[in-house]
């Protein structure tokens, strides 16, 4: 089996993912919402202090896991994501890596935090399905990314301004939920009766560019919250069901430009905005009409965490991609190449 480390943001994650047929035979994570909900987003300082702390307790529960004399003996090798993020949270997860890594003699493997949202779809599966198109919707990207084999793949579709993600949580501050914004924006929306979101732009509408761009939405809410002040909770649930709607029309409009021009037979929905019932659905729907299978992770596993970087991981053992120790570093760029048109 392999041991996956997780860091790149604010979730400390551990996995234990078996070699021969992919099953996720362990993991665990320890999130750190509640240090930040304080903030409002996350503190990379604090963060980093908080996996410090969090992945030896980790640590320790997947010796547990293992037991017997020699808990760790069974480990062939580490995974470990080493971008992108933020940087002083990856150096947290890298150090375990490298000691362990050197203390129980184990190789190392690099996971790409973006590749692992894509193997997310595939945990405890034994083969990944290429080729293979994702919608990777996070906190940190929006991208639609073009996968013909696990080391041939590209972005195609990014955004101009901020990510999904993002937004969510700035649209939950704006209007006073809590942290991380997705999920509250998306308890809130489901407040409001059908057919009376507060109604706001589409953006790019005009434009014929395979791109998403959510800064002039996130905009025109913080136009509607300082219109509609006080904002009683009717109002509030509007302007959540119109962000959410808009959002998803917005991801929905791009994704059907780009499934109108490319030959996609499979494609995915990955990434913590992925966990959204409303995106799911409609996302769905739109893959439907096209002839084509929406795969999704399972709700656990779309928001980050190991056990998708172990799945990756799997993958890159039975191709015998380790690295080197000595020269293994972090980057906050992804290695997934560009080519946006
Ligand atoms: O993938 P992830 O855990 O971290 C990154 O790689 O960035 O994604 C976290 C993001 C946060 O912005 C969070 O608000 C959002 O995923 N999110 C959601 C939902 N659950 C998490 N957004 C919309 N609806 C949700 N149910
Ligand atoms: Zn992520």
């Amino acid at each position: 089996m392999i041991l996956s480390i997780e860091s790149s943001c604010d979730d400390s994650s551990l996995a234990l993912t078996r070699l021969e047929d992919s099953k996720l035979l362990w993991h665990a994570k320890i999130s750190q919402e509640q240090e930040h909900s304080a903030h409002g987003g996350v503190v990379p300082e604090l963060a980093s202090r908080l996996h410090a702390h969090n992945l030896p307790l980790l640590l320790q529960r997947a010796k547990e896991f293992l037991g017997g004399k020699t808990p760790f003996a069974p480990l062939k090798a580490i995974a470990i994501t080493t971008r992108p993020g933020l940087a002083i949270t990856l150096l947290e997860g890298l150090m375990m890596a490298k000691t362990l890594a050197l203390s129980l003699k184990l190789p190392l493997i690099s996971v790409d935090h973006l590749k692992g949202h894509l193997y997310s779809l595939f945990i405890n599966q034994l083969h990944a399905r290429f080729p293979l198109s994702v919608l990777l919707v996070s906190g940190g990207h929006t991208l639609i990314i073009e996968a013909d084999s696990p080391t041939d793949m590209r972005i195609i579709a990014k955004s101009l301004d901020d990510s999904l993600g993002e937004s969510f949580d700035k649209v939950a501050r704006m209007l006073g939920l809590g942290y991380p914004g997705g999920p509250e924006v998306e308890k809130c929306a489901n407040l409001c009766p059908a057919g009376e979101q507060y109604p706001l732009p589409l953006p790019l509408k005009q434009k014929s560019a395979l791109a998403f761009s959510f800064s002039g939405l996130k905009n025109a809410v913080r136009l509607a919250v300082a219109k509609t002040q006080p904002l009683s909770q009717e109002l509030q649930a509007q302007i959540c069901a119109g962000f959410q709607t808009t959002a998803c029309a917005h991801l929905l409009h791009k994704v059907r430009a780009y499934l109108e021009h490319a030959r996609v037979r499979c494609f995915g929905l990955v990434g913590g905005v992925s966990a959204n019932a409303y995106i799911r659905t409609q996302l769905e729907i739109l893959c439907a009409q096209f002839g084509v299978e929406l795969l999704c992770a399972p709700l656990e596993f779309c928001t980050d965490n190991a056990a998708m970087i172990g799945r990756a991981g799997v993958e890159s053992y039975h191709n015998e991609e380790f690295v080197d120790l000595r020269t293994l570093d972090i980057s906050p760029h992804t290695e997934i190449l560009e080519s946006v048109g």
